[in-house]
């Protein structure tokens, strides 16, 4: 059974105008700025991948709860990958080269982690096929931890109070519903691995995989806008390599609260080791639902559908 909180998941239209919102959202803090915008390019391929590999898991989900939940998660999904790439576009019009970074990220999420690994298609009806969908199942409830931390860490800050609206709403909007929606990878993964210990083996062995990876993209996308800026500030981030950058996230994180701190981050995450995990208790449902109902942008696309 699906032991997500019983309340249906589902997709929210939202209306999002960032024309008069500035890169740099965030006063006075170019790096954090950067370091969240760099998501906006991340995104778009990267949950529309959770969509296509969620249609293809969809046929082997026999609890009626958790196929619901998935279904859910599939639409909530594919309007954040619409949001972002919203976000992109914001990026493109204020002369940034985005395309560069977002090449990396579709060879990741079509050629890497496709249907097909690098072209392969030895998967092709056999039980390695299966192996391949539930690895892939797995890597998505990795990154789904990483988003419902970062989803309650913002439903707990008013750091953000100072940048601008839209933007903030933009991330806020979107982790809140990381938040609403933190069970359903976690249990479609479990769903799907055959045996109690081979689950929590394979979770460990996908989240040793995934959280490297997961840092040195999020950090290379804030790298990639900031070297654009001609100012002292985007130039020296855009010199620093990936240890430097994490010091420089934990000195802002403590100094103004704008992106959370790395020990924060690796204190969530050591707790996926933990046999007993389930991220039910990585958040508040109450409190991210109140966020949505009073977000700016989620009010305005229900008032217009
Ligand atoms: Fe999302
Ligand atoms: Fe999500």
């Amino acid at each position: 059974m699906s032991r997500a909180e019983s309340h249906p998941i589902k997709a929210r239209k939202v209306n999002f105008d960032l024309s008069n919102s500035p890169a740099h959202w965030l006063p006075d803090d170019v790096f954090s700025s950067h370091l969240v915008n760099g998501i906006n390019l991340l995104l778009p391929a990267g949950e529309l991948w959770f969509c296509r590999v969620y249609n293809k898991a969809l046929p082997h989900v026999t609890d009626p709860q958790l196929k619901e939940d998935v279904i859910g998660f599939i639409r909530q999904e594919g309007i954040h990958a619409q949001a972002h790439r919203r976000g992109e576009a914001w990026l493109r019009d204020q002369g940034y080269d985005v395309d560069k970074f977002r090449r990396r990220i579709d060879w990741l999420f079509e050629i890497l982690l496709g249907e097909k690994p690098l072209g392969l298609s030895f998967l092709k009806n056999t039980l390695l096929e299966k192996q391949w969908l539930v690895l892939r199942v797995g890597i998505i409830a990795a990154i789904e931890h990483f988003t419902g931390l970062l989803g309650d860490w913002c439903m707990n800050s008013d750091s953000w109070d100072k940048g601008d609206p839209v933007v903030a709403d933009l991330f806020r909007w979107h982790l809140a519903e990381e938040v609403e929606h933190r069970t359903v990878a976690f249990d479609l993964y479990e769903h799907m691995c055959q045996s109690k210990p081979g689950f929590y083996l394979s979770r460990q062995a996908v989240m040793a995989l995934v959280f490297p990876i997961f840092v040195y993209v999020i950090t290379e996308g804030g790298r990639s806008l900031a070297g654009q800026d001609s100012d002292p500030a985007g130039q020296k981030i855009a010199q620093q390599n990936l240890l430097r950058q994490l010091i420089q996230i934990e000195r802002t994180g403590r100094r103004n609260g704008n992106v959370p701190t790395v020990s924060f981050v690796l204190e969530r995450t050591l707790r996926w080791v933990s046999p007993w995990f389930h991220p039910i208790s990585e958040g508040d449902t109450e409190q991210a639902l109140a966020y949505i109902a009073r977000s700016p942008a989620a009010t305005a696309g229900a008032s217009a559908s």
